[in-house]
């Protein structure tokens, strides 16, 4: 299975970090933030990882991580000509996948301990239907969240940054869908904030009662605000998967 690792935007929460570099190309213990992504995917048996990033920080990904041969896997880039949101910078993936072909999808700020791989063997079984990741956190409101349903271990919707959460869980940036997503990103409308939203396209599954999840144990953290990258910092150290 391939994996899609979104690695554009701006990364306004870092700024003036920011400034200079891509969020994803700023140290995390002894590495540069994306080859965290790059090797849990490895880990979790994923070979062909298409990589989607910003036209000015294109050279330094390809500095770091060049064809993927060091990493064992192999990369292939897309451009992201400007931020059009997560689900937009999906869409530039749709070319380098085959007709009916399932991927799953990181957003590479997500840093996870657990291993994925039972998370994708798990997909790589699933016939039909689109699955996310959660993990209980103590302030769902700077997340997507799932009301989930009862019995049936689907997601009934998800709100985008909610005031009042209605679950402790946040969806991460891991997505796991089949090939149909691009027919859904056609279909969604620009929100509020003029961009194409992750949390409207898994919607669409949830409304057509096909959006299943799993439960992350182990700690995760997305680091795209200060305190939440030191963490990752301090909890990675220079320990890859
Ligand atoms: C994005 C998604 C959100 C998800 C989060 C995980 O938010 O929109 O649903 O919970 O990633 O990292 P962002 O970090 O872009 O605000």
């Amino acid at each position: 299975m391939k994996a899609v690792i979104l690695a554009g935007g701006t990364g306004t929460r870092l700024k003036p970090l920011t400034f200079w570099t891509n969020k994803h190309l700023l140290p995390v213990g002894h590495y540069p933030m994306i080859c965290y992504g790059v090797a849990k995917l490895r880990e979790a048996g994923i070979r062909d990882i298409v990589i989607v990033t910003t036209r000015l920080a294109l050279g330094a990904f390809a500095e770091v991580l060049g064809s993927g041969r060091d990493w064992g896997v192999s990369i292939v880039y897309r451009v992201q000509e400007e931020a059009g949101g997560i689900a937009q910078a999906l869409e530039l993936a749709r070319p380098v996948m085959a007709e009916g072909e399932k991927f799953v999808v990181l957003l590479g700020d997500n840093l996870f301990e657990q291993s994925l791989r039972p998370f994708v063997e798990d997909f790589e079984r699933q016939t039909s239907g689109a699955m996310v990741l959660l993990k209980e956190v103590d302030d769902p409101r700077r997340y997507g969240v799932p009301k989930l349903e009862e019995g049936s271990g689907r997601i009934a919707f998800i709100e985008e940054k909610p005031e009042n959460p209605l679950s402790p869980y946040c969806v991460t940036g891991m997505y796991f869908y089949p090939s149909d997503v691009f027919e859904i990103i056609d279909k969604v409308h620009p929100s509020d904030r003029g961009e194409l939203e992750i949390t409207d396209v898994n919607n669409v599954y949830a409304r057509e009662g096909r959006l299943g999840y799993q439960v992350l144990d182990g700690w995760w953290t997305d680091a795209g605000t200060f305190d939440s990258l030191e963490e990752a910092g301090r909890r990675l150290k220079g320990t890859l998967p």
